[in-house]
């Protein structure tokens, strides 16, 4: 039995200098010393069959190598251990692998342009205020002075919800929000989504995203506007933009006018976007009409303001040479990754 033991004695050596990764040692751990058919195991369970001179002498033989292989079993695998880490900690601290490319996001073009937009009246100290998308019929049209049977109040125009609610159509609405909670002076502007039930096509959409702005305050005149919007326009587009302020209507505001930024797409010449007249309108504007200082509860005898509401696609599509509307919405990265 002394001799068998001595075999094992060699074979493990032998076994665990071969072993050549973690799982191989762990092979050899079961082989030796498993609880079920384990070499040494098998050799401390067959101790009671042997002749009872022998018994004592190979009992602590056996325990004797069984505590030995185990030493073994231990330094070999803390060396792979240790080479594991050690291969691992090398892969981290690799500095000259290429870097993994994480994709950024970055703001949608529109969102880009608001942004840009509140900048600008930020700077002229005008307040972001908002106001809710789903709106009552009060402050989309009434409050605003728009008559029962306006044209825009016709359900070809709106969006109706049912109960006098609707899904805005004008950032307008804000305006009256904020006058009915504020005193004046106020400057404000109100950026957000409005929607039509327009016919979809190169330049609108059921949705779309307007700004709103309002001032009031004593003494305030037509030249303010020109020179807000006209400031506005060159901080937006460069000092050499052209503009052309044109007489129009609109119920809130008396009188109004209807502003037009030369089209940059094709240069005045006259393309799809501009409806081939060179201009393109992005802004409504006007002095607030007294009967919606009635509404709100402002004195219209000793208060004036102007108002206007800008189109953001519009503008985007002016800055960047964008010649459908749709793009914006389509989600293509091909088109966004672009601004
Ligand atoms: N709400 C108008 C529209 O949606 C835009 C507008 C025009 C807003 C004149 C104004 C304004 O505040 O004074 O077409």
């Amino acid at each position: 039995m002394q001799e068998r033991l001595g075999e094992i004695q060699n074979q493990a050596k032998e076994d665990l200098a071969k072993a050549e990764s973690l799982e191989e040692v762990e092979a050899i751990k079961t082989r030796y010393l498993g609880r079920k058919g384990g070499v040494i195991t098998e050799v401390i369970k067959a101790i009671p069959g042997l002749p009872p001179e022998q018994r004592s002498s190979t009992g602590k033989s056996a325990n004797t190598l069984k505590q030995e292989i185990s030493k073994w079993i231990e330094d070999a695998k803390g060396k792979f251990v240790g080479k594991e880490q050690a291969s691992d900690s090398k892969k981290m601290f690799d500095l000259s692998l290429p870097g993994e490319h994480k994709p950024y996001g970055h703001k949608h073009p529109l969102t880009q342009t608001i942004d840009e937009i509140k900048g600008i009246f930020k700077k002229l100290c005008f307040d972001i205020e908002y106001g809710p998308e789903v709106e009552h019929e009060y402050y989309n049209f009434d409050a605003l002075n728009i008559p029962a049977d306006h044209p825009s109040r016709e359900d070809f125009d709106t969006f109706y919800l049912g109960n006098k609610r609707l899904l805005r159509s004008q950032t307008s609405t804000v305006q009256i929000r904020v006058m009915e909670k504020t005193k004046p002076p106020i400057r404000m502007i109100a950026p957000g989504k409005v929607f039509r039930p327009d016919t979809v096509d190169a330049r609108h959409a059921s949705m779309f995203h307007q700004i709103e702005g309002l001032m009031v305050d004593e003494g305030v005149s037509f030249s303010d506007l020109k020179y807000v919007l006209t400031l506005f326009a060159q901080s937006y587009f460069g000092q050499d933009i052209k503009m052309r302020f044109r007489p129009s209507f609109f119920p809130f505001t008396e009188p109004s006018a209807e502003i037009d930024i030369s089209c940059s797409l094709c240069k005045g010449k006259g393309c799809s976007v501009c409806s081939q007249s060179g201009w393109v309108e992005v802004l409504g504007a006007g002095m607030v009409d007294p009967n919606v200082f009635d509404t709100v509860g402002y004195d219209s005898e000793k208060y004036t303001g102007f108002a206007f509401g800008i189109g953001v696609e519009r503008l985007t599509m002016l800055k960047y040479g964008i010649d459908n509307i749709r793009l914006f919405f389509e989600n293509d990265l091909r088109f966004l990754s672009q601004f």
